[in-house]
């Protein structure tokens, strides 16, 4: 009689150890794609984390439940009113004249929920908007109209210069120095840090996208631009001494007697960029001459405490756009996407243990934000 018994397949029976020995590479090599995403096999890589613990770091501690950058701002609510006039350049829906609603937010720089208004520098708006047909666009935007420095390892130098030195409390001088002397593009920032007047509200600030984006228009072309968000509210000054004597809490007591009168409105003003121009980098401002097109206004009708407003709960990554916008090849803003994802998900694990001022609503005493 033929022996009808199927023959095993000799590589794997006989050779045990090869299939051991597969089973061990796999594992071996997620192992390894796994430590060098966290950085461990590159312990000088910047990575999101890194970058995130360098944020904490200079903020002096961990404020819990809160954004690790911008943490101090309150949550708005209203709608974008497009003009029709962007709609020559991207087919995002949000450009034809329709209202497409935004949950946003309004916000100082600075790592602390309790700073004083009066020190803030850096003011910023950010906002989601949600279009008709389902899209959905996500911008932060801030007062100052370049970036202090041209590259993501740049700004992580800022931030780590920056951080208060456990001796005295304050930055060591001697890292800001040699800071600026490695990033000679600093100095436009601190000019202008330096020189321009500061203003009164949230409402009569300019905020700008800093980073080049791409519009995509109907025939698939493509053009780099930069966007503003210009008040229509009459800009009016600060003297440093009416920022010293300013509540701490200015910019929201002001923003609701603001609303309480009626919507505020700031006009979307895009500028495209000319052949040449720098995409890459977001230091470098584009010559006053470039065409600018206005395409609409961002109307702001409600305020609400961040801690238990809509915008908590958000991650305004400037790189979730509607199909008709695409990211640059800027650097920064992959970082942005990055980082800020690292931030928001400690906020939200703060949030989700309970340990968090944000989720509890708590604030101290006196610079308490709402
Ligand atoms: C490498 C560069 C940058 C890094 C690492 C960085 C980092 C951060 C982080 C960690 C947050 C908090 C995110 C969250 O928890 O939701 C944040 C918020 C913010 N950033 Fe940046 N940022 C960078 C550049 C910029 C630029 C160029 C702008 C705009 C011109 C900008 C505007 C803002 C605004 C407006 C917010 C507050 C958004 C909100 O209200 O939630 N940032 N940033």
């Amino acid at each position: 009689m033929p022996d009808l018994e199927p023959t095993p397949p000799s590589s794997v029976l006989q050779r045990p150890w090869v299939a051991l020995l597969a089973i061990a590479l796999i594992v071996g090599t997620i192992a390894l794609a796994f430590a060098w995403i966290a950085g461990w096999l590159t312990p000088r890589r910047l990575t999101p984390q890194r970058f995130t613990n360098a944020i904490e770091a200079g903020n002096g501690e961990v404020y819990s439940g809160f954004r690790r950058a911008h943490a101090k701002g309150v949550c708005v609510t209203g709608y974008f009113e497009g003009n029709g006039q962007g709609a020559t350049f991207s087919t995002a829906r949000m450009f034809a004249p329709v209202h497409t609603p935004f949950v946003g937010r309004l916000s100082v720089g600075g790592g602390s929920p309790y700073g004083l208004d009066g020190n803030a520098r850096v003011r910023s708006m950010a906002l989601e908007l949600n279009s008709d047909d389902g899209q959905q666009w996500r911008m932060a935007m801030n007062s100052f109209p370049f970036f202090g420095v041209s590259s993501a390892d740049g700004f992580y130098e800022q931030t780590v210069a920056n951080a208060p030195d456990p001796a005295t409390g304050k930055p060591d001088p001697a890292k800001l120095t040699s800071f600026a002397a490695a990033h000679p593009e600093f100095a436009r920032f601190a000019a202008w840090a330096k020189d321009t007047p500061w203003s009164t509200s949230w409402a009569n600030t300019a905020y700008n996208g800093v980073d080049a984006f791409r519009f995509i228009d109907s025939n698939g072309r493509a053009r780099n631009v930069r966007w503003s968000m210009i008040p229509q509210a009459a800009f009016a000054a600060m003297t440093p001494e009416q920022r010293k004597a300013a509540d701490g809490n200015f910019l929201d007591e002001d923003l609701r007697t603001r609303l309480a009168n009626g919507p505020l409105r700031w006009d979307m003003v895009v500028t495209l960029a000319a052949e040449g121009d720098p995409v890459i980098d977001p230091s470098q401002q584009w010559p006053e001459d470039r065409q600018h097109v206005t395409v609409g206004t961002v109307v702001i009708e409600n305020s609400t405490p961040q801690t238990t407003g809509a915008c908590r709960d958000i991650n305004y990554d400037p790189l979730i756009l509607p199909r008709g916008v695409e990211g640059s090849d800027d650097p920064i803003l992959a970082a942005r996407s990055a980082v800020y994802s690292v931030s928001f998900n400690r906020r939200e694990h703060d949030i989700a243990g309970g340990d968090a001022g944000a989720a509890t609503g708590k604030t101290p005493p006196r610079e308490a934000t709402r």
